[in-house]
């Protein structure tokens, strides 16, 4: 199967070289080579960190023979698959669509990797919306495992059939969205972690250093909640951010992120974000031991959107929880973690939270209805999932 990814950036290269690790022939493409080089020589580290540590059999040598690098769209014309991975700018992506659109053979599916950009907006620019779809990878995407397939309007079930078994051969877990929705599953929820992370400091309750101790210390999660988002980007996050509340979510008024944005502080990538990271290179921040944040109250903004994405048939509990688990590297899914904190704990938090005055933190009605039904989580046998 011959691969394009168009883009080389973060994303790009890093998808490139998972296509080229399965054994596909991969064309990337980006609009100079100077950019190309430096993809190429980030995939080359890469790839001998994942050598060394014995988690690839081929050589990167071997590998990246298997990759070709173009400024130009024409190496397109013989592809099955592209996956484009540019700038979150809508104008740009149409006209990347445009061009793979006009260039690649006729059976060949057109993925964009975009996190916040309406897919149906992207496919109708082309004359194949049937074969135009989301395939949204996660930073870094050799090492997490998830890939969220999402159907627009206009994909047919061939599509994205296709798609989830593209991403099985990529030694991926495909997680299928049944309906498109701002931010998919992964970055709602992770919005909402984002928010109530914010909210938390910004309030005075808490620091950003506590706050990020419980998501370290306490939650196990990989990186804290401040530390993800300067991993990420500030920009990026912020970006999340608007397109998830601009079309629709209730937000919640914190303005860290934009401040930080605004001042260019935009995390690892420029050394400074809510960390410091010299040379713009991650270091892991060190943080104290305890935190006086409850992890009921740090996840249960979060909760309550999975609860949202449930009740509207989008996702259920268990893919909720692979987003979380292969997405994020969580130890644990969101919603087996919101078990056995217990439902009635999460639902009192955000009771608590909507009385200050934030909306966003009214109990969705399907949370309601299992702390009424008596369906409180791991302690009576019965939460998102059943214990016997
Ligand atoms: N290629 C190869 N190896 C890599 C790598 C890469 N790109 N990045 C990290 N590694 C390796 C390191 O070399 C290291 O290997 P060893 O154990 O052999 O030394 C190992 O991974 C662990 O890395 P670190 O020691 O640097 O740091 P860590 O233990 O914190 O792990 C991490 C780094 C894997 C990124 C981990 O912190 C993590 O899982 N964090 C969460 C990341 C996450 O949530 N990503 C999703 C972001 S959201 C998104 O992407 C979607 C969107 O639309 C915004």
């Amino acid at each position: 199967m011959k691969v394009l990814v168009v883009g080389s950036g973060t994303m790009g290269h890093g998808i490139a070289e998972v296509a080229a690790i399965s054994g596909f022939e991969v064309k990337l493409v980006d609009i100079s080579w100077d950019i190309l080089n430096r993809a190429k020589e980030r995939m080359m580290d890469s790839l001998r960190r994942l050598y060394e540590r014995g988690a690839i059999k081929d050589t990167p040598e071997a590998i990246m023979s298997r990759v070709t690098m173009s400024v130009s769209y024409d190496v397109a014309r013989d592809v099955d698959l592209a996956i484009e991975a540019v700038p979150e700018n809508m104008d740009l992506k149409r006209k990347v669509f445009q061009e793979l659109d006009r260039v690649s053979p006729q059976h060949a599916i057109l993925a964009t990797n975009t996190s916040s950009i309406p897919i149906s907006d992207i496919a109708e620019v082309t004359n194949r919306k049937d074969k135009v779809i989301g395939m949204h990878f996660f930073n870094p995407p050799p090492i997490m495992k998830l890939v969220e397939v999402i159907p627009s309007k206009y994909t047919s079930e061939e599509t994205t059939n296709k798609v989830v078994e593209i991403a099985r051969q990529m030694n991926k877990i495909p997680v299928r969205l049944r309906v498109e929705v701002p931010g998919f599953v992964s970055n709602r929820i992770y919005l909402r972690l984002m928010q109530e992370a914010c909210r938390e400091v910004e309030s005075g309750e808490a620091t950003i250093h506590q706050v990020d101790s419980t998501a370290r210390n306490k939650l196990k999660l990989p990186m804290g909640i401040f530390e993800l988002s300067d991993y990420v980007g500030l920009d990026v996050a912020l970006d999340l951010w608007k397109v998830i509340v601009g079309r629709g979510a209730s937000d919640v008024k914190c303005n860290m992120f934009r401040e930080k944005v605004e001042a260019k502080q935009l995390g690892v990538k420029t050394g400074k974000g809510f960390y410091e990271y010299p040379g713009g290179k991650y270091v892991k921040p060190s943080l104290p031991a305890d935190s006086p944040v409850r992890e009921s109250r740090l996840l249960s903004l979060a909760v309550n959107e999975a609860a949202w994405l449930i009740h509207n048939k989008i996702v259920n509990a268990q893919e909720i929880d692979t987003v979380m688990k292969y997405g994020f590297n969580f130890p644990q899914g969101l919603l087996e973690m919101a078990d056995n904190i217990g439902l009635d704990r999460i639902v009192e938090e955000l009771r608590d939270i909507y009385s200050k005055g934030y909306e966003a933190y009214k109990p969705n009605e399907l949370l309601d209805e299992m702390v009424r039904n008596g369906k409180l989580g791991r302690k009576v046998g019965e939460g998102f999932y059943k214990y016997s």
